[in-house]
């Protein structure tokens, strides 16, 4: 079920339900009410989730990225580090009129991201892709890679990307 995109070392996959993201969703909905104390992911998104905080790395992510992740970019990126995967940083990044609208063109600190769709109803918000960190790809050539509910894009952590705006 894995898929190619038009950007190269760029792969899709179905990864979680609807249902799996429409209770995630609600999940993350909860503790963002609640009076916790709340860090944030990084300086370009304000509205974002540390999903450790909601102890969702023994409960969920540690194994998810050992048996399940692995296994896919040891495949995917075997020269890059895909096969020795220590360690994570999971977050959510959301987009709302009044809040945060896009996510400006960066690299991740990580040698692969797996960037998955949870969903709500919006419209662009498209990733876009450039090339990696070392080469000077101007904005204007990023190609942009369709996103859907539940599915995972894998990408490099060096491979320059962003997410357009959302629309109204
Ligand atoms: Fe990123």
């Amino acid at each position: 079920m894995l898929s190619a995109t038009k950007c190269s070392q760029v792969w899709a996959l179905p990864v979680f339900t609807d249902k799996f993201c429409e209770d995630f969703v609600e999940e993350v909905k909860h503790f963002e009410g609640s009076k916790c104390e709340k860090g944030r992911p990084n300086t370009m998104n304000n509205y974002g989730i540390l999903l450790n905080e909601l102890g969702f790395d023994e409960t969920f992510f540690n194994e998810f990225r050992e048996d399940y992740i692995t296994p896919i970019t040891s495949i995917l990126y075997p020269q890059w580090g895909g096969g020795g995967l220590d360690s994570h940083k999971v977050f959510t990044v959301k987009y709302k009129y009044g809040e945060d609208l896009d996510l400006a063109y960066h690299y991740d600190n990580a040698e692969v991201t797996l960037n998955i769709c949870l969903g709500e109803d919006f419209t662009g918000g498209e990733l876009y892709f450039g090339g990696m960190r070392t080469e000077a790809i101007d904005l204007l050539q990023t190609k942009p890679v369709l996103h859907r509910k539940g599915y995972g894009i894998f990408h490099r952590g060096q491979h320059l990307h962003g997410a357009m705006k959302i629309g109204e």
